[in-house]
Parts: structure tokens; C-alpha cells; sequence
């Protein structure tokens, strides 16, 4: 039987902390440190394989251990916050990570750092209400747009232009002994996305 749809668009008028409909947004805390590893790892997995070479993924995919994900709940404050996706009794189904962007672009200030939904729950409207979320915590703490790096190779790219991003920077990063491309899609203006 397959899963009913369950809208997570984020009722107007409700803080990020309240109830969708059938789904959860809510800041993650310390306790949430397993869960949070547990996603990023599985995530790491589904994700990269076919795009990354199988010795990046395993070396990488653990990485972020629970121990160092409780560190930086902890240390977490300001615009330095996870957004977590969770329904009531199956924990955690997604998140995204953000901040002080760490080399700002365009003079875009906020980061998204990571953002991840389980495989099983993708094109149920996670993603973008994470993606809403982490807007309107950049603008009540008085950032104006953010940006994030993808792999130009990830089929996310396409949930970002959806998402009204905005192709503003290229790189190429070393994983492993491994060159890959990258590109930055940057938001200018969050109006569209905290409305
Ligand atoms: C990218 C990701 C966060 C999107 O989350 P999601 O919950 O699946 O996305 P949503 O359901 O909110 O999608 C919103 C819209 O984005 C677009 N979109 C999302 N995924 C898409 C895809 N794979 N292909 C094309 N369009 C897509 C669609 O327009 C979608 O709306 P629709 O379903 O009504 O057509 C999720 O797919 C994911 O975690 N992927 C693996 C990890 C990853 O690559 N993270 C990014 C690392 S930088």
C-alpha cells in the first residue's frame, strides 16, 4: 500500500515549531543527535551512489558521527540551527542544517550546510517546508538570503531551481583523491519563501 500524501507546506500563521498537517518542523536539540546521524548517514548512501565512487561514500557517509552532531547541537544558537522533519511514531525523516554562510557569496550572508530527506519520503513536500523553515530563521535573525553548495552531478539541483534558486558560483572540491564539480545556488530574497 503506498504512503498517503501528507501535506507539509507550514501553516501560515504557525511558528516553525508547529504542527502541519500530519508532520513535524521543529528545531532539533541535543537529543536529537542519533537520529540526526542516522538520517545523514542513510541519506549519504541513497544519495551518492552512481555520483561518488563507492571508497567516498563509505569513508563519508559515517562521518558525522552522533557524538559530533550532540557537539554542535549544543553549541547551536543564533542563526546556527537544524531544521528536523519528524512524524509522530516513525522519528526522524529529514533536516537541513544552517548558519553564517562559511565564505559568503554575492554578499549573501546564510549557508544551508546540509539538507537531507530519507529516500522512502522524498516528493512529499519535506524538502521544501525544511527549506522554508531554515528561510524564515534566516530573516528573524536578520539575514536577508542564503546559499548551499550541491554536487553538479545530484539530481537535487532540480528541488533548488524549484525552490527558486539561483545558480551564483562554480568550484571543484576534492573527495578522496577525487575532483568534483560544484555549484552554488543562492537566494537574494526570501519573500517568496517565508510567505
Ligand atoms: C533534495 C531533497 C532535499 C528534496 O526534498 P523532497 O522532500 O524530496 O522535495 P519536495 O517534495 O519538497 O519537492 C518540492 C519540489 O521540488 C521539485 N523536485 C524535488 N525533487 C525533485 C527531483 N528529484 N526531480 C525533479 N524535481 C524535483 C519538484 O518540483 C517538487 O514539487 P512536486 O513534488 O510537487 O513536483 C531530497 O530529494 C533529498 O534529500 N535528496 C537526497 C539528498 C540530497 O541530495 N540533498 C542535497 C545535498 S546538497
Amino acid at each position: 500500500m503506498s504512503t498517503p500524501r501528507t501535506s507539509w507546506t507550514p501553516s501560515k500563521g504557525l511558528s516553525d515549531e508547529s504542527l502541519t498537517a500530519g508532520g513535524l518542523i521543529r528545531a532539533a536539540s541535543p537529543l536529537d543527535a542519533a537520529a540526526l546521524a542516522r538520517v545523514q548517514r542513510e541519506s549519504w548512501r541513497t544519495t551518492y551512489g552512481g555520483i561518488l565512487p563507492l571508497d567516498v561514500i563509505a569513508r563519508h557517509a559515517g562521518r558525522r558521527s552522533e557524538a559530533t552532531w550532540r557537539r554542535d547541537l549544543v553549541a547551536s544558537r543564533g542563526v546556527r540551527a537544524t531544521w528536523l522533519a519528524e512524524q509522530p511514531g516513525t522519528g526522524a525523516l529529514g533536516f537541513a542544517m544552517c548558519g553564517e554562510g562559511r565564505a559568503p557569496i554575492e554578499g549573501i550572508e546564510g549557508e544551508i550546510y546540509a539538507l537531507y530527506v530519507l529516500q522512502s519520503e522524498q516528493r512529499r513536500g519535506i524538502g521544501r517546508a525544511l527549506v522554508r523553515a531554515a528561510a524564515r530563521h534566516f530573516v528573524r535573525n536578520g539575514y536577508f538570503g542564503f546559499y548551499l553548495w550541491v554536487l553538479k552531478a545530484n539530481r537535487a539541483r532540480l528541488f533548488y531551481e524549484a525552490m527558486g534558486g539561483q545558480e551564483i558560483a562554480e568550484r571543484t572540491e576534492t573527495l578522496g583523491k577525487h575532483p568534483f564539480g560544484q555549484v552554488a545556488y543562492g537566494w537574494h530574497d526570501l519573500t517568496a519563501l517565508v510567505g
